[in-house]
C-alpha cells in the first residue's frame, strides 16, 4: 500500500432548508405515487433550492470545510468543484466560488464528471498536491439539478435534489489520506444521460425550448444497468490496488442516486448494508454532491472518525465512474 499524499482534513455540506416529499409532486400535477418512488428508488424526499443559487449551496459547504480543516481562504492552492449545474456557463463555478469565499490565492476549476465530479475532483487534488503544485485544496461538489430538471417529466423529477459538499485536502504528514483512486468513462454512451441542447451545437433558441431539450434526458434503465456494472467495477479496482477487500472497508459510500444500484454494489464488493452510507432517502440524487454530503453526515454522527477506512464509489453521466479508498 502507497503511503497517503493528501488527506481530508475538513468536510462540509450544506443543503436548501426547503423540503420536497414525495407527496408533493401531486400539487405540482405530477402523476406519481409515494409507494412507486420509494420501491424503485429508495427516494422519500429531497432539498430543493428556492432562493439560493449553486454558488451559496456551494459556499456553504465550503465554509464548512475549512471551518472544521482550520484554513482560511486566503491558505486555499487551489479549488476544484464539479458540477453539472453551474449558475452559469461562463465563467467556471469554481471562479464563481473563489469570488464568494475570497481565495485570493488559488487556481479555481470546474471538473466536468457530473455524479463522479468528487470523486475526480479529489483525485485531481492529489495528483497536484502529490506534484508540488499545491498544499491545501478545496473540493466541491455542488449541484442545483432542479434548475435543469424537467418538471414535467415524471420519469426524472422525482429523482433529483440540491445540495453541495465539500471538503478540503492538505498534504499527508502521517498514514491519513488516499490510499488508490481509480477513474474510467465512456463517452460512446453519453446520449443515455444528457442535456441535448444549450450547448454550442444546439444553443438556446424558441425550438429548444418547445421541445424542452434543454432539460436533463435520461434513458434510465440503461443508465441503472451501467451505473451497477461500472460501480461495482470502481469498487474492485479501488480495493484491490489499496491490496484491502471489503472486509477491511469500515464504511462504503456510493453515490446516492437509488438504493437498488447502492445494495447491487455492496454486494458485489462483499460489504454488508450495516456499513454502507445511505440518505438516498432524504436527499435523493444530488449527483456531484451525494458523495461529499454523505461523507460529512458519517462523520457528523459519529460513524466514522479518524483511521476508518473508507471507500467512495461514484457513477455519473459521460459516462464516468470511479473510486476511492480513504483513510480518515
Ligand atoms: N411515477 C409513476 N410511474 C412512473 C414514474 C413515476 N415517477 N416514472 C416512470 N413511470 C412509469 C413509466 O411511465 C412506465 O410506465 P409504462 O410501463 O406504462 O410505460 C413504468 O413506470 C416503468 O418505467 P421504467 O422507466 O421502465 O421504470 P424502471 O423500473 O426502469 O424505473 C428508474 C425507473 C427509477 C428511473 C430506474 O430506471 C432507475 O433508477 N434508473 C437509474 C437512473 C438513475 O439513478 N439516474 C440518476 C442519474 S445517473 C446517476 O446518478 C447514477
Amino acid at each position: 500500500m502507497k503511503r497517503p499524499i493528501a488527506y481530508f482534513a475538513g468536510t462540509g455540506r450544506c443543503v436548501p432548508s426547503n423540503v420536497m416529499t414525495n407527496f408533493d409532486f401531486a400539487k405540482i400535477g405530477i402523476e406519481t405515487t409515494d409507494q412507486w418512488i420509494v420501491e424503485r428508488t429508495g427516494i422519500k424526499e429531497r432539498h430543493i433550492a428556492t432562493t439560493e443559487s449553486s454558488t451559496d449551496l456551494a459556499g456553504g459547504a465550503a465554509r464548512a470545510a475549512m471551518e472544521k480543516a482550520g484554513v482560511h481562504a486566503g491558505e486555499l492552492d487551489i479549488i476544484v468543484l464539479g458540477t453539472a449545474s453551474p449558475d452559469r456557463l461562463l465563467p467556471s463555478a469554481a471562479v464563481d466560488l473563489q469570488a464568494a469565499l475570497g481565495a485570493s490565492r488559488a487556481a479555481a476549476f470546474d471538473v466536468g464528471a457530473a455524479c463522479s465530479g468528487f470523486i475526480y475532483g479529489s483525485t485531481i487534488a492529489e495528483a497536484m498536491i502529490a506534484g508540488g503544485n499545491a498544499e491545501t485544496a478545496l473540493v466541491v461538489g455542488v449541484e442545483k439539478l432542479s434548475a435543469i430538471t424537467d418538471w414535467t417529466d415524471r420519469s426524472t423529477c422525482v429523482l433529483f435534489g440540491d445540495g453541495a459538499g465539500a471538503a478540503v485536502l492538505k498534504r499527508s504528514r502521517q498514514h491519513r489520506g488516499i490510499l488508490s483512486a481509480f477513474l474510467r468513462s465512456d463517452g460512446s454512451l453519453g446520449d443515455l444521460l444528457c442535456r441535448p441542447a444549450g450547448g454550442a451545437a444546439k444553443p438556446f433558441s424558441n425550438d429548444v425550448l418547445a421541445e424542452r431539450s434543454q432539460y436533463i434526458k435520461m434513458n434510465g434503465r440503461e443508465v441503472f444497468k451501467n451505473a451497477v456494472r461500472s460501480m461495482s467495477e470502481a469498487s474492485t479496482r479501488a480495493l484491490d490496488a489499496a491490496k484491502l477487500t471489503g472486509a477491511d472497508i469500515d464504511l462504503m459510500i456510493p453515490h446516492q442516486a437509488n438504493i437498488r444500484i447502492i445494495e447491487a454494489t455492496a454486494k458485489h464488493a462483499s460489504i454488508p448494508m450495516d456499513k454502507v452510507y445511505v440518505n438516498v432517502d432524504r436527499y435523493g440524487n444530488t449527483s456531484a454532491a451525494s458523495i461529499p454530503i454523505a461523507l460529512d453526515e458519517a462523520i457528523e454522527r459519529g460513524i466514522v472518525g479518524e483511521g476508518a477506512t473508507v471507500l467512495l464509489v461514484a457513477f455519473g453521466a459521460g459516462f464516468t465512474w470511479g473510486s476511492i479508498v480513504l483513510r480518515l
